[in-house]
């Protein structure tokens, strides 16, 4: 079981969803290349994340991970990842405001590229070319060059998430965060919609706390908490040759954290215990997080979790139920319960997108707000009935004005698909239906807490 760890023990494994480059020579020089240069993210700052999560398991604070399915190198413009900030901020405030309740806020971008594919080969027209495997490997482009694998990718993908996380920094720090700002995070075209006035609402509610209790002599400037927010990112960990290139041995602990994100997680079909990805992550301190499909069996948990969290590290493990609306009722309880009595405290947090994706009659991929909603409703109900805590929420959105989830107040329908489907991949929730979602789940938590 405790074998010796090494960044490099995952390559013994049989390792899935990984690309096959041509030029290994490339790919060799491009991981030389990375481990050179310096890590995003520091140890501390995984640390504290932990100690977050901590929280959030012990029921004292909510985890709110969002983001785009697939970040792309062409769509990571200053305004983008502002837009999708702020819809983050804004969901945020609504669900510590509405529940009275910390929330930890936590980016699924700055390095969200790499994509798992259920075949390695697409075929169009008898032509047959690798899949689409997000840009960190190949282009999306159906031709054999944009297709094949390219190393220098990895080089590309390091250079935007440091600029994308350079930019988060700045907008968590640097003043567009701060509470007194809370009115202008509202995307133009939300502030018109239903949307838009309860938060504006809840907006005047804040501003009018502040103005309060600085009446009351409250020194604001002196609150560093008012001014500024700590924003986390993570990714899956799916590409191990860039992974492993980032991973570096912090001086003070000798400990080895993954430095690409502060919290890397295992996705639903990279998780076998004795396979590549749960040997990477196992040796690493980060936090981590681990995708829970419908199959996953409380035995499959306990081993995965023995494996990869043997200490039983407060707020190390984030379980990601994908479950889909109608199975979670019958899947989720008997997994609670048997990490209950094992007595692991781990946190469990809702991915209500990746079980409910639809076509439409048009020919999109698509996801309904409604099948959304009873997700994330039949989350709070199972856990408020097992006595344990509903965690967190984790979902795929985007603070662009897109028409690709049906549904919502916007009352989005298969026709309004064809106006503004931009994802490269997963359907994403709009600001207005991100909006919408966390006002729904700031009543569940309060009444969880209440309970
Ligand atoms: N720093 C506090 C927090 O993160 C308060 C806060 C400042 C905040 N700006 C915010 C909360 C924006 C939510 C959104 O909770
Ligand atoms: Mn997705």
């Amino acid at each position: 079981m405790n074998e010796m760890w090494t960044p490099d023990s995952w390559r013994q494994r049989t390792a899935r969803q990984l690309p096959t480059y041509p030029d290994a020579a490339a790919l060799a020089q491009a991981e030389r290349q990375l481990a050179g240069w310096p890590a995003l993210i520091f140890a501390g700052e995984a640390d504290a994340l932990r100690t977050r999560l901590a929280a959030v398991a012990r029921g004292e604070a909510f985890l709110l991970q969002g983001g785009d399915c697939a970040e792309s190198f062409e769509d990571l413009g200053a305004d983008t990842v502002r837009d999708t900030f702020r819809v983050i901020l804004q969901m945020a405030v609504v669900l510590t405001y509405g529940a009275a309740c910390p929330v930890v806020k936590l980016g699924r971008i700055a390095g969200q590229f790499a994509k798992p594919r259920s075949s390695d080969v697409e075929t169009v027209d008898g032509t047959a070319l690798p899949s689409y495997r997000g840009d960190i490997v190949n282009g999306a482009e159906f031709t054999a060059a944009a297709r094949t694998p390219d190393p220098q990718r990895l080089i590309r993908a390091y250079s935007h998430s440091a600029s994308v996380l350079n930019l988060l920094r700045a907008l968590a720090q640097g003043g567009f965060a701060d509470l007194h700002q809370v009115h202008r995070w509202t995307a133009d075209f939300v502030r018109d919609s239903p949307q838009g006035e309860r938060f504006e609402a809840l907006a005047g509610r804040i501003a009018d706390c502040l103005a309060f209790m600085e009446a009351c002599g409250f020194d604001a400037a002196r609150t560093p908490q008012l001014h500024a927010v700590e924003f986390y990112t993570s990714h899956e960990a799916l590409h191990l040759h860039y992974e492993q290139a980032l991973v570096r041995r912090d001086e003070a602990s000798g400990r080895w954290y993954g430095g690409s994100a502060h919290l890397l997680w295992l996705g639903e079909r990279t998780r076998e215990v004795e396979g590549a990805h749960v040997e990477f992550l196992r040796g690493l301190h980060n936090p981590i997080g681990i995708k829970v499909g419908p199959t996953a069996t409380p035995s499959d948990l306990q081993r995965l979790l023995d494996r990869v969290d043997p200490d039983r590290v407060p707020g190390r493990v984030v379980l990601i139920s994908r479950m889909g609306a109608g199975k979670l009722p019958n899947r989720l309880p008997a997994l609670v319960r048997s990490l209950r009595e094992a007595q692991r405290d781990v946190v469990w947090c809702c991915d209500p997108m990746h079980g409910n994706t639809v076509s439409s009659a048009n020919g999109y991929k698509t996801r309904d707000f409604a099948a959304i909603v009873t997700e994330v409703r039949d989350f709070f109900a199972v856990h408020a009935a097992e006595g344990s805590h509903a965690g967190g929420l984790h979902f795929e959105m985007t603070g662009q004005d897109v028409t690709e989830c049906r549904g919502g107040a916007q009352g989005l329908t298969d026709a309004s698909l064809e106006e503004r489907y931009r994802s490269a991949c997963d359907p994403r929730l709009n600001g207005s239906q991100s909006l919408e979602l966390a006002f729904m789940a700031a009543e569940m938590l309060k009444a969880g807490r209440k309970a």
